[in-house]
C-alpha cells in the first residue's frame, strides 16, 4: 500500500527533472520504511544485558592530546546541521536565525569563528550548512550578507519525508506540494545521504578535503580544535565523537556503549521502558554525545558505496493539529560510528558543548556571564566561580516570544548562583540578580520586577508591592 501511495505522490509532479529528484527521495524513504516494518516484525531491540561501558581506550581524555599542526586545517571542512526548527522553544523558523548575542545569530557567530580561523592560520576552511525545507530560506537570508567575503559557504538541503499515520501506516501528504505540516526532515542522520545525493561529498573530496567537522548549529562551543584533528590523523581514526561528562541535567543525549565488541551510540528512544532510569543515571553511563563529530571523507564515501550507511531508526511520535497520531522515522548522525574503522570517543571539556535548547539556556548565553571573542563565547573573567549559574525559567518563559516580552533587558547575573522563576513574571531594565533568587507568582498573580532593582538572596512570592 505504501509503495502505491508513494508512486501516486510522485505522479503529482509535472516537471520531469523535479519528478526524478522527488522519486529518488521517496525511494530512500521507502527503504527506511521497509526497514522499520521488518525491525518491528522482528521486535528488534537491544539486549540490555549485553550492553557494556566502552573500554578505556575507546574514550580518550582530551587532556592527553597534543597540539596540532595548522597545516592540517587545509584538509578540513566544517559542517553545521541546521535543519531543525527549535520547536521546543516555540520557533517556527530556523533556530540558527535567532539572535543570541550582540545582535548576532548562531549563523553569524559560526561565520565569525571560521573567518577568524582562516585569517589567523592563512587557510581556507569552507563552511557547509545542511538545511531542511523548514530552514532553507532563513539560512539563505542570513548568509547573503557574506557573499563577498573571503569565507566560502555552501548550503545543501536535507531530505523531506512524508509523515505517516500511526494507525494505517500510510503517508499524510496527498501531493508532492501538499502543506508543510505533512512532511518532516528525518533527523541529522540524514546528513550522509544528503551529502552524497547533493554532490557535496564528491566536491569536497575533489577539492582535496579529507576531514569533516560536524556539529549542531545551536552549539556555540563547537569550534574547530587542532588537537582533536591531530589526534584523528595520528590514530588513523575514521570517525571521532566528542563526548563529555554527564550531569544530572543531561538526560537527552545519547551515550557510547560497547555492544558485543563493537562501539555503538545508544539513544534514549532505543532504551526499553524498564531501563530508562538506568540509562539516565550518571553512574552507569558517565558520558554523553555532544554531536561534535569528526569524519574521514574518503571513508565515508567508501561506506556509502559498499555496505551503505544503515542507521538505527528512531521513531518520533507526533500529534497533528487536528489530533491525529502520526510518526516520523528519523536517524541520528552519531550512530554512524559503528560503520567506521578505529572509531572512538574523545572526552572533551564541557565548554565544547554549549547548546541553546531552552530559553533558560538563552538567558545564560545572552547575559554578562559570557562575552564574545571572534564569534566564540568566553566566560567573563569577572565571574568568581568555576561554574555558571543554574537557571530555571517556568512555562511562562518557554516560548521565545514570551521570553522576549518578559525581559525588557537581560539582567546582570555575574554574581548569580541560582535563579528560579515561575508564573507570570516580568523583568524591567537594569535588574541585577545575585546569589540565589527565587520568584514565584501564584495562579492569577503577576509580579513586575522594577527597573534598576537589585535582588540578592531573595525569595519573592505572592502579591508584590515593590
Ligand atoms: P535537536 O535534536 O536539538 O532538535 O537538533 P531541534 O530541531 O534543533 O530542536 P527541537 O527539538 O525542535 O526543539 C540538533 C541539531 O540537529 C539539527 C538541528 O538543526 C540542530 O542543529 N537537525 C535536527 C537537522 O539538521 N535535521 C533534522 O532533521 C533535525
Amino acid at each position: 500500500a505504501m509503495r502505491n501511495e508513494l508512486s501516486a505522490l510522485v505522479n503529482t509532479v509535472k516537471d520531469p527533472e523535479t519528478r526524478k529528484a522527488f522519486d529518488t527521495e521517496m525511494q530512500s524513504f521507502f527503504f527506511l520504511f521497509t526497514r522499520y516494518l521488518s525491525d518491528r516484525a522482528r521486535r528488534q531491540e537491544l539486549d540490555w544485558d549485553r550492553i557494556e561501558s566502552p573500554s578505556e581506550d575507546k574514550i580518550v581524555p582530551y587532556a592527553k592530546l597534543s597540539s596540532g599542526s595548522p597545516q592540517n586545517l587545509n584538509k578540513l571542512a566544517v559542517l553545521k546541521v541546521n535543519g531543525g526548527l527549535g520547536t521546543s522553544m516555540g520557533m517556527t523558523g530556523a533556530k540558527s536565525a535567532l539572535e543570541v548575542k550582540d545582535d548576532m545569530t548562531f549563523l553569524d557567530l559560526t561565520v565569525r569563528q571560521i573567518e577568524h580561523l582562516n585569517t589567523t592560520h592563512r587557510v581556507d576552511v569552507p563552511l557547509i550548512l545542511m538545511t531542511s525545507f523548514n530552514t532553507h530560506e532563513d539560512t539563505l537570508r542570513i548568509i547573503k550578507k557574506y557573499a563577498n567575503q573571503q569565507l566560502r559557504i555552501t548550503t545543501f538541503n536535507q531530505s523531506r519525508y512524508p509523515r505517516i499515520y500511526k494507525e494505517t501506516l500510510l503517508p499524510c501528504p496527498r501531493s508532492a506540494d501538499d502543506d508543510k505540516k505533512n512532511w518532516y526532515p528525518p533527523g541529522h542522520g540524514d546528513l550522509y545521504n544528503a551529502l552524497l545525493h547533493s554532490g557535496v561529498l564528491d566536491q569536497l573530496i575533489a577539492e582535496g578535503k579529507e576531514y569533516l567537522f560536524v556539529s549542531n548549529s545551536d552549539n556555540l562551543g563547537a569550534v574547530v580544535d587542532d588537537k582533536i584533528l591531530q589526534h584523528m590523523i595520528d590514530s588513523q581514526s575514521e570517525f571521532i565523537m566528542e563526548v563529555t561528562d554527564k550531569t544530572k541535567a543531561d538526560i537527552k543525549g545519547g551515550t557510547l556503549i560497547d555492544y558485543e565488541g563493537s562501539i555503538r551510540l545508544l539513544e534514549v528512544a532505543q532504551v526499553p521502558n524498564e531501563h530508562v532510569e538506568d540509562f539516565k543515571s550518571v553512574r552507569k553511563f558517565k558520558i554523553f554525545n555532544t554531536n561534535n563529530l569528526w569524519i574521514n571523507l574518503r571513508a565515508l564515501k567508501r561506506i556509502m558505496e559498499s555496505e551503505g550507511m544503515e542507521l538505527d531508526i528512531i521513531v518520533n511520535p507526533k500529534t497533528t493539529d487536528d489530533g491525529q497520531a502520526v510518526i516520523q522515522l528519523e536517524t541520528a548522525a552519531g550512530d554512524a560510528i559503528k560503520h567506521f574503522n578505529n572509531a572512538h570517543g574523545v572526552n572533551v571539556p564541557r565548554s565544547r558543548f554549549l547548546p541553546v535548547k531552552s530559553c533558560s539556556d538563552l538567558l545564560l548565553i545572552k547575559s554578562d556571564i559570557y562575552s564574545l571573542e571572534h564569534g566564540q563565547l568566553i566566560i567573563n573573567p569577572l565571574r568568581m566561580f568555576e561554574t555558571t549559574p543554574v537557571i530555571k525559567l517556568g512555562d511562562h518563559f518557554k516560548k521565545i516570544a514570551q521570553f522576549q516580552k518578559r525581559f525588557k533587558k537581560i539582567p546582570k547575573i555575574i554574581e548569580l548562583d541560582h535563579l528560579t522563576v515561575t508564573g507570570d513574571v516580568y523583568f524591567g531594565r537594569n535588574v541585577t540578580l545575585r546569589g540565589t533568587v527565587i520568584v514565584v507568582a501564584n495562579e492569577g498573580q503577576r509580579i513586575d520586577i522594577p527597573d534598576g532593582c537589585v535582588l540578592e538572596n531573595r525569595l519573592l512570592s505572592g502579591n508584590l508591592n515593590m
